[in-house]
């Protein structure tokens, strides 16, 4: 009786495990779709992997948790390329390869192990799906590839991004991504396609204000099995249920919130246990542009006074002015302002000015056209922001100010209270989702003053790496001493790097009495250490730092040695006093060249360019992966006598907090100067930035003169007078030649510097003008790397230098 039970228990094991989901592939499988959708399931059947159809006819191949009610999605191999729910196939090729190919065999998705001995694919527990060699080693995971979701002990690391969906029910990627951003802190971002905006941690305070830290360049976090989740940053959160036996994911939602969710398992729903963000008006874009958040005390979008929907099905796409704008119906007379109590936009400010009056405020967006509002604490004596775009706008009593939104005065309003009538497309799945317990770990304390410009210097600038100041490569540079080597410009060594006291800066620089240069960062001073060494001591203004962050950041820079990088011998910190000793360069710097009275060869010219080329590259992508200039421009372009140049001031953007700069960056889009657009439009600081700057005086040399000044007056054949800066213009003109025959090379002649009367190498020239206009493009995306620029100019490197005739 009981073996018959036995017997009839075991071939209906043996039945169901037929035609149920296996728990591993062997190479050589093939599936088409019809046949099977659930393809895998983990061991305890916790994850089950397969084909996942959402809306109609779309399918993805994906790996979802088997015991929620919706079958939650958490991971998908081809979110952005769904097939077809007949005709398309898995395969596991003999070569190794496991390919997703929609219904007209083109390939979907596929994994990177062509030509590998991958044997075996495997759903494990954890919802990794693995391939595997015969020794069983890893070949591919799909935790390396994560979508939306973490699962606990799934490693989140540097290479790494989690993307939302697009919206409710949709699979594409969307527009929030949460990832290490170069100065190794967790952010959220909203990466959108007309704006970026960072909005958490909380985009007011710096890394160390919302209790990051930015020294840990591990990049590693974990959610563990307990529910507690642990970065390299210092950032730490538990789920408010924590304990262990939960199954949990991490998610980054389609409304921008990340949360942290539980499964209940006798239902089959999720509970949120952590987020993010606790208002939702805090994520960036949720509303478009010029749309604002208000909790009501739901969060909801709306349109400001004057403004439309511009898709009424969709709040992303924000809100349009009912009214033109245009420079000759916007600026004084035909203009008012509609107060907008206790609502600010976030960010792209024209103008900032810390303390100043009501009326300066509305007089400076007055009399720009491209100033759409400002806003102005009331109590008392500003800050006042002048908005040149109305983005990640919201409301709320915290804020002790108001927005001032610049209407015609031919538009009637009827109202003045933003009209409230769009739902946010708010996220916690479904009408099950409950918040559990409470979760105190992340309140956006937000001190408004807005430091946004500031604290993009201090903090993602140049998050220096002091990995090797803790792994003691002080004993090293103890160790070694005596002459310096031959510097062939890729050794890092630093054998005489020191902490100076100020009584021997003070008999160096002979109580410094030679001033040699003054600039935004200090005065310089030229002195003689006792051993016969001629140095440079800058005296830095205003340093804000203690001396250890002080010490932690020198040490890195003067650990960096490179031919075409200013040397930093040593320092000072002392009391308040903070001295860095450089070597002394004896030529001046390269704007004394360029636009003085005496001609700068052509060759040196060039030899100049690619020099700094050589030492931004260094910078960018050979030394400390994140050392950001941010400040290339002539005047620390530091020539030798051989015209080698020496880029100075590097690495500095950090210690500096160049404070009472933010209203240099304020002025109109970043067009002045030598400033990338996206200092203006509080996008994130990238190594662009640097090549950008670098294109602007690449043109310089060509055209021996300052492009970068801003805003002349220009007269354009018939037309009204505009203002257009050299730079555009000049940019304009040599696009405009090389898009009308890309072959001719004869107006190269008319856009070099005419001082030079044809003693330069057209080839060089080309390529000088070529790379300057390519670093320049407005789209950062678009500006070759530091390393592409010196490949292309090493190609026309040692040109004869003869009359180009
Ligand atoms: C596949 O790519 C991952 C990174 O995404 C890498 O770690 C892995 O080594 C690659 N596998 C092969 C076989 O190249
Ligand atoms: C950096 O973070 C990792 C992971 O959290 C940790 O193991 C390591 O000790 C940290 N390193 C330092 C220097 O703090
Ligand atoms: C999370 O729990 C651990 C262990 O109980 C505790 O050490 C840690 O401080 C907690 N973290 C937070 C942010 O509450
Ligand atoms: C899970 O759901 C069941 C049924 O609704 C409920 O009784 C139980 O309390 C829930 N468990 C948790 C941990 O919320
Ligand atoms: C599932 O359990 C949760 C938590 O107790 C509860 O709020 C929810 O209503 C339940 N859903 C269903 C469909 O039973
Ligand atoms: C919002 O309200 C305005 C005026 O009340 C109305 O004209 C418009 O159709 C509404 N839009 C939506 C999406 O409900
Ligand atoms: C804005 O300009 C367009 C064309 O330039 C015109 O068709 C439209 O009527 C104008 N709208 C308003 C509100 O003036
Ligand atoms: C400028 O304003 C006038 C009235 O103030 C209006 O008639 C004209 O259409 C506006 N022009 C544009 C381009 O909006
Ligand atoms: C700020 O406003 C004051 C007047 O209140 C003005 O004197 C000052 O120049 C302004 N600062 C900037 C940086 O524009």
């Amino acid at each position: 009786m009981s073996s018959s039970i036995l017997l009839l228990a075991m071939s209906l094991f043996i039945f169901a495990h037929a035609t149920s989901p296996r728990s591993f592939l062997r190479r050589g499988f093939s599936v088409l779709i019809e046949d099977e959708l659930e393809i895998l399931v983990s061991p305890k059947k916790t994850f089950t992997c397969g084909f996942y159809g959402s809306g109609g006819n779309a399918y993805y191949f994906s790996i979802w948790f088997t015991g929620s009610r919706d079958r939650t999605v958490v991971w998908m191999a081809n979110r952005d390329k769904p097939v077809n729910g007949k005709g398309s196939r898995l395969t596991f090729r003999g070569n190794g390869v496991v390919v997703l190919t929609d219904v007209d065999g083109t390939v979907a998705w596929e994994t990177n192990t062509t030509s590998t001995s991958a044997r075996k694919a495997e759903l494990l527990e954890s919802g990794n799906l693995i391939l595997k060699d015969p020794s069983g080693h890893v070949l591919w995971q799909s935790f390396d590839n994560p979508t939306d979701t973490l699962l606990p002990n799934q490693p989140f690391t540097k290479s790494l991004k989690l993307i939302s969906s697009f919206g409710r029910g949709s699979y594409y990627s969307g527009y929030f991504n949460f990832y290490f951003d170069s100065d190794n802190v967790l952010k959220l971002m909203h990466d959108g396609p007309v704006i970026s905006s960072l909005y958490w941690p909380n985009p007011d305070s710096d890394a160390f204000g919302n209790g990051r830290t930015t020294y840990n360049s591990t990049r590693i976090a974990v959610l563990d099995d307990s529910g507690m989740f642990m970065s390299s940053d210092r950032f730490q959160f538990n789920a408010s249920d924590r304990g262990h036996g939960i199954k949990r994911r991490l998610t980054i939602n389609h409304d921008g919130n990340l949360r942290l969710y539980s499964l209940n398992e006798s239902n089959g729903t999720w509970a949120v246990t952590w987020e993010a963000l606790k208002g939702m008006c805090k994520v960036h874009g949720v509303c478009g542009r010029n749309g604002i958040c208000v909790y009501t005390p739901e969060p909801k979008c709306s349109c400001p006074p004057g403004y439309q929907m511009n898709d009424p099905t969709n709040w992303n796409s924000g809100c349009k002015p009912k009214f033109n704008v245009t420079c000759s119906n916007f600026t004084s007379d035909k203009v008012r302002f509609v107060e907008l109590p206790q609502t600010d936009y976030y960010g792209f400010d024209l103008v900032y000015n810390s303390s100043t009056s009501y009326e300066w405020c509305q007089e400076a967006c007055l009399t720009d056209c491209n100033c759409l509002g400002f806003a102005y604490r009331t109590n008392g004596l500003g800050p006042c922001f002048t908005k040149s775009s109305l983005f990640n706008g919201y409301k709320t009593p915290d804020f002790p100010g108001n927005l001032y939104l610049k209407l015609p005065v031919s538009l009637q309003v009827s109202s003045v209270t933003p009209i409230l009538n769009g739902s946010l497309p708010i996220c916690p799945l479904g009408e099950n989702t409950v918040l559990v317990g409470s979760s105190s770990m992340y309140d956006g304390i937000g001190k408004r003053i807005r430091w946004a410009y500031l604290y993009w210097f201090a903090s993602v600038i140049g998050a220096v790496e002091i990995l090797f100041f803790m792994s003691g490569w002080w004993i090293l540079f103890r160790k070694q001493g005596g002459p310096d080597p031959l510097e062939d410009g890729y050794q890092a060594l630093s054998s005489q790097f020191k902490k100076f006291s100020h009584g021997e800066l003070k008999i160096a620089t002979r109580n410094f009495r030679e001033e040699i240069g003054r600039g935004g960062s200090g005065t310089v001073y030229k002195g003689n250490l006792g051993d016969g060494r001629e140095v440079a001591v800058k005296r830095l203004g205003d340093v804000h730092h203690g001396e250890d962050f002080f010490w932690a950041e020198v040490s890195t820079i003067g650990k960096i040695n490179h031919m075409n990088l200013a040397r930093m011998w040593g320092f000072c910190a002392e009391g308040r006093n903070r001295l860095l000793v450089y070597e002394f360069v004896k030529n001046q710097s390269l704007d004394r060249h360029l636009f003085g009275p005496n001609l700068l060869r052509w060759k040196d010219r060039f030899r100049i360019s690619l020099g700094t080329a050589k030492g931004l590259a260094y910078l960018h992508h050979e030394c400390l992966e994140w050392i950001i200039h941010c400040d290339v421009k002539p005047e620390n372009i530091l020539l030798d006598p051989d015209f080698e140049p020496k880029i100075a001031d590097f690495g500095l953007a950090k210690l500096l907090q160049r404070g009472n700069a933010t209203s240099d960056f304020s002025m109109i889009r970043g067009t002045k100067g030598y400033m990338a657009p996206e200092w203006a439009l509080n996008l994130p600081i990238t190594a662009k930035v640097d090549v950008f700057s670098y294109g602007v005086m690449v043109l310089e040399m060509v055209r021996g003169i300052r492009l970068s000044n801003w805003a002349i007056m220009d007269v354009v054949e018939g037309e009204e007078e505009v203002e257009e800066a050299q730079l555009t213009k000049f940019v304009r003109v040599v696009r405009r030649n090389i898009q009308f025959d890309p072959e001719d090379n004869t107006w190269i002649e008319k856009v070099l510097d005419p001082r030079l009367r044809g003693q330069y190498s057209k080839r060089q020239a080309r390529a000088l003008v070529e790379v300057g206009i390519a670093c320049v493009e407005e789209d950062r995306t678009k500006r070759p790397t530091m390393d592409n620029i010196v490949d292309v100019l090493l190609k026309c490197d040692n040109e004869p230098n003869v009359p180009a005739r």
